[in-house]
């Protein structure tokens, strides 16, 4: 029981939080290809790119829900929960997760109302972005390398 839950946990992690990574760090430079050379737009083919990525990314984070859920299925289930290396990891995802949905979601949100108005969008807006979608992925990488050094673990290699 303890692996087929392990298996699902690192299946939605891969399946939930890769896209994320990938389509939130492609969306600070495609929503400033889609401002275009003067500001004023790309067009809207760039603009829908914008939308794609966003949209990924919200799905995907809805999606990622699952990855604590079955993991703290997976602790329980090994009788870890109490364990330090688990509970700096659930606080790192929870950190994670707030910067995902307090930041990178909601900036991502207003730039795309911005865009599809033609409204002027600040390169700053972008950078700042770019920042919060850094640190988003720097916390998940880092629970990913403490579920498999498992500091201070005596349950296995
Ligand atoms: C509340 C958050 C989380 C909890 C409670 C949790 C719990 C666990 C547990 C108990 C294990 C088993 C470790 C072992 O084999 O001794 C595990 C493994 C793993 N977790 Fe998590 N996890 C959480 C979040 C995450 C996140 C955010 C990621 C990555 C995006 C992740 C990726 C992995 C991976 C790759 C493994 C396999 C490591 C291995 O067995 O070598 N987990 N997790």
């Amino acid at each position: 029981m303890t692996e087929f839950l392990l298996s699902l946990h690192v299946l939605a992690a891969i399946i939930a939080v890769g896209p994320v990574t990938v389509a939130a760090s492609m969306f600070p430079p495609a929503a400033r290809r889609a401002m275009g050379p003067d500001g004023d737009g790309a067009g809207a083919g760039a603009v829908g790119t914008v939308r794609l990525l966003h949209r990924i990314c919200r799905v995907y984070a809805g999606v990622g829900v699952a990855v604590p859920v079955l993991g703290f299925a997976t602790a329980s289930a090994m009788g870890v929960l109490g364990d330090g290396w688990l509970v700096t990891s659930v606080a790192l995802t929870a950190a994670a997760a707030g910067v995902l949905v307090a930041f990178v979601l909601p900036r991502q949100d207003e730039l795309l109302a911005q865009l599809a108005d033609h409204r002027p969008v600040e390169r700053a807006g972008t950078a700042r972005l770019a920042m919060f979608t850094g640190l988003f992925n720097l916390l998940w990488a880092t629970v990913t390398v403490l579920m498999i050094v498992r500091p201070g673990s005596t349950t296995g290699a």
